[in-house]
């Protein structure tokens, strides 16, 4: 056992098979540069794997998993679901601070149980980079599961971990290593723009610096496999490699009208 330990917008649980089957058979190294919640990377389960995230607190998440499971489920026990409890817990981040004196562990812990009681497994920050994302008024979440935890730590011991924007991994790439890249996806439309993730955002500059990145790994010799919405902009910019279609069900939508079976597209350079 061992699955994401965070519910994660755009996590890519749903699409698991299609991308599975769109791997390279052999490969040598596992990179992830836009790890989210890790589906990918949990169902493989490739040691030496190199992950990558921007969000700094997402990625020290991960790094106390790899460390020090037993202390952040100590910490996670501590929490009690409920909405006074949530909006305290949410508030510490607005006196800078009172932030900074948290552990790592706290932080962690935090980080999981807002995630968990939250709107949606949303992570949204506003301008000073406070969380703003609303109570979830689940009757009964689970917060932790204890077991995957320690299952999720052993995995990540041979694992590293990067923490920042998606070009940092490129000198780790080498020849025969596969990179899979679920980056934001480019918005469907004006309205139905999730895009933001972080306060930098991601706007179409990247989607090309990204492009430019792909086309690296290709001259290199190494395999790369990534996602993204079907839309004429992907289209048009992955148009030398193969691109294969896929639906899925998403959610992002508050609209009904929103959700349903959406099309999205897989690009690879093998
Ligand atoms: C679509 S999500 C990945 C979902 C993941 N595959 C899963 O299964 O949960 C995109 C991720 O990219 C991260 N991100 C946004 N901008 C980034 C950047 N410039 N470099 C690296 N990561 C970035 C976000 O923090 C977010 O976790």
């Amino acid at each position: 056992m061992c699955k994401p330990f965070i519910k994660w917008v755009g996590g890519k649980r749903q699409l698991i098979n299609d991308i599975k089957a769109n791997m390279p058979q052999k490969f040598d190294r596992y990179i992830e540069p836009f790890i989210g919640g890790g589906a990918l990377f949990f169902e493989l389960k490739k040691e030496n794997s190199l992950i990558n995230d921007y969000n700094p607190e997402l990625t020290n998440l991960y790094e106390i998993i790899k460390t020090d499971p037993k202390a952040l489920i100590e910490d996670l026990k501590k929490h009690t679901n409920s909405e006074a409890y949530y909006y305290q817990l949410r508030a510490l981040d607005r006196d800078p601070e009172t932030y900074q004196k948290l552990s790592k562990v706290q932080k962690a812990s935090r980080f999981i149980f807002l995630n968990k009681t939250g709107y949606n497994g949303l992570y949204r920050v506003n301008r000073k980079g406070q969380n703003n994302v609303p109570y979830g008024r689940y009757t009964n979440p689970t917060i932790f599961e204890e077991e995957n935890i320690y299952a999720c730590s052993r995995l990540l011991q041979s694992a590293t971990i990067m923490t920042g924007d998606f070009e940092n991994v490129k000198a780790h790439i080498k020849a025969g290593d596969f990179v899979y890249f679920d980056p934001p996806y480019v918005p469907l439309n004006a309205t139905s723009n999730f895009t933001a993730y972080t306060d930098k955002g991601f706007d179409d500059d990247m989607q090309f610096r990204l492009k430019e990145l792909c086309d690296y790994i290709d001259s290199i010799g190494a395999y790369f496999l990534l996602s993204n919405s079907y839309t004429d902009f992907i289209l048009d910019l992955y148009k030398d490699y193969e691109i294969v279609t896929v639906g899925a069900n998403r959610a992002l939508n508050c609209k009904a009208s929103g959700r349903g079976k959406i099309k999205e597209v897989l690009a690879k350079n093998y």
